[in-house]
């Protein structure tokens, strides 16, 4: 079996980050969010993974680079515009062959792996295997309706669905699934959609198993749900000292500090993790927080946030809570007088004031 990482389209309900970034390689407890699913499908027993990019290529090639440090092969293929994830699938029918594979958005974090789940389609060997969880917002994803313990429909983020079985980021095809996107017209939205590939395969008789998986996983397309996948997955860490701790500092339950890292006069709450050469200084770091590489936190209090590389805060002046704080970002206290406001913000930033 192959896999298949999407990771191109767009991102545009994480702007202003992806701008200049690949969605796909937002960190989520300090780890970029695509690394999950590359771990997912080398766990399941898959070392041949081929990752489709758009416009952010070359930062997902730097990133994931050949495979070597997940132990698999990655081979990358071009799609120049986000048509769709059928259209996806149809760019890498060359790399895909006759193989049967597993499809994964690269945005998707799944908590429990996909081990079972691919071992259930290589003994059942179905021509198709849909993972589905109940959500409470059926409209924001495609969503099945079954008859009995088979998938009688499938409709793209319907305004009226009816059922609230959203189709999770995770699919499991053989070659027939060739036929069908090959078959399909684009949506009203201009995208050969999946869904419609799989409804194809439906209509003409393949057998297209559903699963409904109990476990928490997260499509992290915005900040709310980057945020609960950082809090799950920090919550999975051990922890594990390696950077210097002086010794008025205190650090409390699950951390991890990186090494080169250093905390000196501050507390440390855990779950959290901070990054490689990161500096804390006179701060609380608190529950649910990763703190990028080289990122530098002085006299400030924070918790339940993402702070990307190289960011500072320093001297906030009230706790930070809920942020994602970019690459090199600064937030800081203005000196002098008078006291005022002052914002450098980029196209579509947002800053919440007291
Ligand atoms: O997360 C589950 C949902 O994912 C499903 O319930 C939906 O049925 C499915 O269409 C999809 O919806 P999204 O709106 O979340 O898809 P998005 O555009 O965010 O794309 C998912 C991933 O695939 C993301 O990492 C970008 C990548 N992608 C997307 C498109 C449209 C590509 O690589 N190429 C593309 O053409």
């Amino acid at each position: 079996m192959k896999g298949l990482i999407l990771s191109g389209g767009r991102g545009t309900r994480l702007r202003p980050l992806t701008y200049t970034n690949a969605k796909q390689l937002i960190p989520v407890a300090n780890k970029p969010i695509l690394f999950y699913g590359i771990e997912a499908i080398v766990n399941a027993g898959i070392d041949d993974i081929g990752i489709v990019v758009g416009e952010t290529g070359e930062e997902v090639k730097a990133a994931a680079g050949d495979g070597s440090k997940f132990d698999c092969k990655i081979s990358y293929i071009q799609q120049d515009a986000p048509l769709g994830l059928a259209h996806a699938v149809k760019v890498s029918q060359e790399y895909l062959g006759d193989d049967r594979f597993v499809m994964y958005l690269g945005d998707n974090v799944i908590k429990d792996g996909i081990n079972d789940l691919v071992a259930e389609f290589r003994n059942d060997k179905p021509n198709s295997q849909i993972l589905l969880a109940k959500v409470a917002n059926p409209t924001q994803f495609g969503v099945a309706e079954l008859d009995g313990d088979r998938v009688a429909r499938l409709e793209e983020k319907p305004e009226k669905p009816k059922s609230d079985l959203a189709l999770v980021g995770v699919y499991m095809f053989d070659k027939s699934i060739h036929t069908a996107v090959n078959s399909i017209e684009p949506s009203g939205r201009g995208e050969l959609e999946i869904t419609d590939a799989i409804s194809w395969l439906i209509d003409n008789g393949y057998r297209v198993v559903p699963h409904i998986i109990g476990g928490w996983w997260k499509d992290t397309g915005k900040l709310d749900d980057l945020l609960e996948a950082n809090r799950i997955m920090l919550d999975l860490l051990e922890r594990d000292i390696a950077g210097s701790v002086d010794g008025t500092s205190k650090i409390e339950g699950k951390v991890v500090i990186e090494k080169g890292a250093t905390i000196t006069g501050s507390r440390i709450r855990g779950p959290a993790v901070i990054g490689e050469g990161a500096e804390v200084i006179n701060s609380f770091i608190g529950p649910f927080t990763s703190v990028g590489p080289g990122a530098k936190i002085k006299n400030s209090e924070i918790d339940h946030s993402i702070l990307l590389d190289e960011c500072s805060i320093e001297n906030a002046g009230a706790r930070m809570q809920d942020s994602l704080i970019g690459r090199r970002a600064r937030v800081f206290r203005t000196e002098g007088l008078p006291h005022v406001l002052r914002f450098m913000l980029g196209d579509m930033s947002e800053a919440g004031l007291l």
